[in-house]
């Protein structure tokens, strides 16, 4: 039987970088909070591990859906990660990569109902009663087969996914302890070290993938024009003091994050007193900072084969790296 953890030293000894794994789920569309709080930290940490970045469209299944619009988010997710410069990572998205879905499969008969149905996010999303698809209640567990098939060491997520993790600990170590050691359970996850962007217009709920009415959210790829009018609808507060322009997250949360992002964007609020000041050098900041990202997205989605022949030289090594793990525990469960 092989030892997981000698495997992991094996690892360590042949390549000299840890490898990364996270995964994004395709739905809504990819904002400014996205960009600042995880899309460019993962760009720029590019070369300090292998890492690997799959689109989890399987995972966009778990509710209503409607395929047009699932494909198309699935294109623009993909030629953003690609603008973005995240092109010295192994990019994939999940459904290309069959060994997900299998693997998933073998863990639903190691995992319990009783467990998935605790899931936080399971009894959120599946308030609605009697029309939740089963799948919602599997989706943890096609996680934890997304992460263990891949052997990471490093798992960035949320904070929101923590209690995900914990469940993909619990599963590699249980069908370890029932059928042989055949997987790691990650250990630590690095937690996003980007900036923590609020929503504008509820500056104390965090600026998430929306739908493209949300007023509170700047889109990645919000032209100039669009960006200003959402800029200066921010909320903001009546304080017109001469240090009204200044950091207090409980008593002043919309100015906070305003001056938050000013700075995650290069900028400064230092001379800064009135909120007009404020709120035209945050668009000067945002647009100068999407400006590159949205200009290489523009020269991208004029070459969609380009696109495609990068995530299909991806899914290849998610499959070649993946075909192993997935081997050893159909093996181990007894097919
Ligand atoms: N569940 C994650 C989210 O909602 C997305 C995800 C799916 C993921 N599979 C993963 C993240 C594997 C990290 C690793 O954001």
């Amino acid at each position: 039987m092989v030892d997981p953890w000698a495997l992991t030293q094996e690892t360590r000894m042949t390549t000299t970088r840890p490898r990364r794994l996270s995964l994004l789920q395709p739905t809504g569309r990819l904002t400014l909070g996205n960009f600042l709080g995880a899309l460019r930290p993962m760009a720029a940490q590019q070369e300090q591990a292998d890492c690997f970045y799959g689109l989890a469209d399987l995972h966009a299944l778990t509710v209503t859906h409607d395929p047009a619009v699932l494909r198309a988010t699935v294109a623009e997710q993909a030629t953003t990660l690609l603008a973005v410069g995240l092109d010295e990572s192994t990019l994939f998205v999940q459904s290309r990569v069959p060994a997900h879905a299998q693997l998933s499969y073998l863990l639903e008969c190691v995992a319990t109902t009783g467990e998935l149905g605790r899931m936080i996010q399971f009894k959120e999303k599946g308030r609605a009663g009697e029309s939740t698809r089963a799948s919602l209640l599997t989706y943890l567990v096609l996680m934890a087969a997304d992460i263990l098939l891949y052997r990471p060491e490093q798992v960035p997520v949320g904070d929101d996914q923590r209690q995900h993790l914990e469940l993909t600990r619990d599963l590699a170590m249980r069908f370890n302890a029932a059928y042989g050691p055949v997987f790691l359970a990650p250990e630590a996850t690095v937690p996003a070290v980007g900036a923590r962007v609020m929503d504008l217009a509820e500056p104390t709920r965090k600026m998430s993938k929306t739908g493209s009415r949300d007023a509170g959210a700047v889109l990645l790829l919000d032209p100039p024009d669009v960006v200003r009018r959402k800029v200066a609808r921010a909320v903001t507060d009546s304080d017109v003091g001469p240090d009204a322009v200044r950091r207090d997250r409980d008593a002043k949360p919309g100015v906070t994050n305003l001056v938050d992002l000013l700075e995650a964007c290069g900028g400064s609020a230092d001379g800064l007193t009135t909120y007009g000041a404020l709120k035209r050098a945050v668009t000067d900041a945002v647009v100068a900072e999407l400006e590159p990202v949205q200009r290489r997205y523009a020269e991208l989605a004029r070459e969609p084969e380009h696109v495609a022949a990068v995530f299909a030289r991806g899914a290849e090594r998610a499959r070649a790296v993946t075909a192993p793990v997935l081997a050893a525990a159909t093996a181990a469960i007894g097919l």
